[in-house]
């Protein structure tokens, strides 16, 4: 009862976070949530990569089965991204009973529905706060601070990697590659990261906050993508004289019971607060009927800013767990099956 156990899938940037914060701020933890949680088991791909001293090399294996089949392991941690085979992973995890925590906005922004919809018959958790805006908590805002009010617009900068390299290329005159380069070594882009360069990454973070703000299914097809790849030094340089900022921005609107989405570079007048998100942070407007307009700004991509998100959501699970109240509370909103992001 004074210990729930964890099958940490993947230790790479976000892994070796979560191995950290966990191990950092133990203390607290527990106190917070009232008993351990310990890292039983770690997945990676390759047990023959050197790992940094705070992993206890007996915990690490290339076999999910240890992970997904093991009754002692109560939550998977998965921060190793892909899709399908991620996704199958995470379906056996639920249907063994597992809760899940994830980082993971490309599995998410594919099979998030079903995976939700079969935790509910299992009485598991979802949590999936670290797929979007790193560690800015956007998730939770929209699910639990805005619950109340009515979502119609939401815009803002939503990765990092893109936001790194427009701001260098304008504030250090450097080129595409070369910072792309360096968004690459601090563990900022994606594995492959062309889904940042052109969009699909933002595309699929706006799909899953649409999903939860307007209260329905999005479609990650339904959002018109395009990226920063056809962007040149010149095309930055004469913005700046004209007094604009160049930023990837995502948007999403509701309109009469219609939602649109996309992702397209922007040219934000100087004097507006997202010309002035630099490097890898991200920002993101929220507009409701009641609240009215509200700004959450942070960091959007990184090792400890992502698995501060991950830990949180992992403690928020074990906090259920120990109040008998899964299942129930995941981040899963009750869809509203009339509205639809494209005329029929
Ligand atoms: P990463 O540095 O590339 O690490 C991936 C880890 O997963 C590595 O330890 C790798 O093993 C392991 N792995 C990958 N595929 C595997 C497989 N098929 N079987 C077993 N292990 C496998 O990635 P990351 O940057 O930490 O990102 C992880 C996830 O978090 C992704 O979904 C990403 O989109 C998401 N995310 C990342 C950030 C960020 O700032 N980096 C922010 C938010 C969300 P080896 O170590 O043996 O190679
Ligand atoms: N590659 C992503 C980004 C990581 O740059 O925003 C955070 O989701």
């Amino acid at each position: 009862d004074k210990k729930l156990n964890v099958g940490l899938c993947g230790l790479g940037t976000v892994g070796t976070g979560v191995v950290e914060i966990l191990q950092n701020h133990q203390e607290d933890i527990v106190h917070q949530v009232g008993c351990s949680i310990d890292v039983k088991r770690i997945l990676v791909n390759d047990l023959s990569k050197p790992r940094g001293a705070s992993v206890d090399p007996s915990l690490l294996t290339d076999q999910v089965d240890e992970l997904v089949n093991d009754p002692d392991i109560d939550i998977i941690v998965e921060v190793m991204g892909g899709i399908e085979d991620t996704y199958h992973v995470l379906e056996r995890a639920v249907q063994n009973g597992k809760h899940v925590v994830t980082a993971n906005k490309d599995m998410m922004a594919v099979h998030g529905g079903k995976l939700m919809e079969l935790a509910r018959e299992k009485h598991c958790d979802i949590r999936y706060e670290a797929s979007v805006a790193g560690g800015i908590p956007i998730i939770g805002s929209l699910t639990n601070g805005l619950a109340s009010d009515r979502i119609n617009k939401m815009m803002g900068i939503v990765n990092g990697t893109t936001n790194y390299i427009l701001t260098k290329m304008v504030d250090e005159k450097r080129t595409f590659e070369d910072v792309l380069k360096e968004a690459q070594d601090l563990g900022f882009a994606e594995a492959d990261p062309t889904s940042d360069v052109d969009g699909l990454d933002a595309a699929r973070k706006i799909s899953l906050l649409s999903t939860l703000a307007f209260k329905m299914q999005t479609v990650l097809d339904d959002v018109e993508v395009s990226g920063i790849r056809g962007i040149s030094s010149e095309d930055l340089a004469y913005a700046a004289q004209l007094g604009y900022t160049m930023k990837l921005l995502g948007i999403a609107s509701r309109e009469n019971g219609k939602v649109e989405m996309s992702v397209q570079p922007t040219l934000v007048p100087n004097a507006h607060p997202l010309a002035g998100i630099k490097d890898e942070y991200n920002a993101v407007y929220v507009y409701g009927d009641a609240v009215g307009e509200t700004m959450f700004y942070g960091p959007g991509a990184g090792k400890l800013p992502t698995a501060t998100a991950v830990v949180s959501d992992l403690m928020d699970v074990v906090k259920n767990v120990r109040l008998g109240v899964t299942g129930e509370s995941s981040v899963s909103p009750h869809y509203d099956k009339q509205m639809k992001t494209k005329d029929e």
